[in-house]
């Protein structure tokens, strides 16, 4: 897949522009770590930066890019929809778009192995994931009349209204934005989340693989019990598979791993094709009546652009073709069998691989080790970002588009990265990582 060129603009000024009208601090931070990568040309797993430097992209946005960039066929959807006099639409009417769409998400989410077998029934259109996670938690309250909200301390769910009050409090207390009844349990607590949930619970939201959390895989064990214990206890089980889901771990959606369905799911990111932002809600119909009395309680005027529908359409066609999910879990074995090995045999900053698929983390010894190895990684031209509440763990989500020849780069890049580290160059950065309190 070749690049596309943007237009090319003053890096300087950039830099310059971008520190005094978007964020100085940002702009420090990048100065600080020398981490100023200005993204240029894009084409499939791979961009420029303003230099000419060229990076595989291992981290996707969270999956943003799970079909690389610029794919030919969601481009050829966006330039067909313009072409045929498609735009925003109207959010109050019934739309072509939309109805297919969520015709498509609606039965993606069916599966044979999930029980009860059928799968969610309605689904909502929204623009970003916080806003999708925000009416599902919307959702859940106005179905149960309950207003506890648990969620998992160190997983996130976004920035907006109740998505945020669910996150953590590092990005909620700064602006003020903690809300009453809303409750964090620590990972550990999955096991015995029958403790957690009382009849004033709403609902439990949780990622199906906490990405921010660094990605532990629970297991099936847990995430069964976890099912059980919020049927009995009348619990709406939101997941969110903004990250996890459209292929990603190499099911359509993680939950199908575990063989459960949630009673909602919020889906973003990856459904834009990296090209047209769109987000979605999909529910249970039990919680359809909800909008019985006035269908307009809740709107969204860019939810479910219909050139955005047609984009997202695109995607979901790419994700079912024949053999696509296959050749992701091919990949991911491929993965499983290097990364361990470079665990067996590097003794010491690589200690553990955790993996659902292509959505992987890499965890190294402490979190200096891990942000000088995510250094080491962009010399060597990966581009990658660590898990903002465990920072041993490198976020590693190649595209799923990724061929064999490219996934075998990938790793002779990361085993070039980790003998690096030991060269005295990355000792000294390392040290001064430590000295800075980076
Ligand atoms: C798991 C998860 N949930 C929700 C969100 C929020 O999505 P958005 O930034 O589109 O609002 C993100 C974004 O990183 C995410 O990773």
């Amino acid at each position: 897949m070749g690049m596309r060129k943007s237009r090319a603009v003053s890096s300087r000024r950039t830099i310059r522009d971008f520190s005094r009208f978007v964020s100085r601090f940002k702009a420090r931070f990048y100065a600080r770590y020398r981490m100023q990568i200005i993204m240029r040309e894009r084409g499939g797993i791979r961009f420029q930066d303003h230099k000419g430097r060229s990076y595989i992209n291992c981290h996707c946005n969270g999956g943003v890019f799970n079909l690389g960039h610029q794919n030919p066929v969601i481009r050829q959807a966006l330039e067909e929809a313009l072409r045929s006099g498609l735009d925003i639409g109207n959010h109050h009417l019934i739309s072509d778009g939309r109805a297919r769409l969520a015709r498509e998400l609606v039965v993606s989410t069916r599966s044979r192995k999930s029980w009860p077998p059928s799968g969610l029934a309605k689904c909502v259109f929204g623009v970003s994931g916080g806003e999708a996670v925000d009416l599902a938690i919307k959702l859940a309250r106005a179905y149960s009349g309950r207003d506890r909200i648990v969620s998992l301390r160190g997983g996130y769910h976004g920035h907006t209204g109740l998505a945020v009050a669910s996150g953590d409090a590092a990005y909620r207390e700064p602006f003020r934005s903690a809300l009453p009844h809303f409750e964090q349990i620590d990972l550990e607590q999955l096991e015995h989340i029958e403790d957690q949930l009382d009849e004033n619970t709403a609902a439990f939201i949780l990622e199906t693989v906490p990405a921010t959390l660094g990605m532990p895989v629970i297991t099936e064990q847990t995430m069964r019990h976890v099912r059980q214990v919020c049927d009995q206890k009348g619990v709406t089980l939101i997941l969110d598979e903004i990250q996890t889901g459209l292929g990603r771990t190499g099911e359509f959606w993680a939950f199908q791993h575990y063989g459960i369905l949630p009673d909602i799911m919020v889906t973003g990111k990856g459904l834009s094709g990296g090209i047209y932002p769109m987000a979605a809600t999909l529910f249970s119909k039990k919680y359809e009546n909800i909008f019985k009395g006035d269908p307009f309680i809740h709107i969204s005027t860019f939810g479910g652009s219909e050139v955005g529908c047609a984009v997202s359409l695109a995607v979901l066609q790419i994700i079912q073709s024949p053999g696509f999910l296959e050749t992701v879990r091919q990949r991911a074995q491929y993965f499983a069998g290097e990364l361990q090995a470079l665990v067996n045999t590097t003794d010491g900053p690589l200690i553990e691989v955790r993996q659902l698929g292509l959505f992987m983390g890499l965890v190294f010894s402490d979190h200096y080790t891990c942000l000088t190895m995510l250094k080491a990684l962009l010399s060597n031209g990966i581009f990658t970002v660590y898990a903002n509440n465990d920072k041993r763990v490198l976020q590693f989500l190649p595209p799923l588009i990724l061929s064999a020849n490219e996934a075998a780069e990938i790793v002779a890049r990361l085993r070039q990265s980790l003998a690096d580290l030991d060269s005295l160059r990355y000792r000294v950065l390392k040290k001064t990582l430590k000295v800075i309190g980076a």
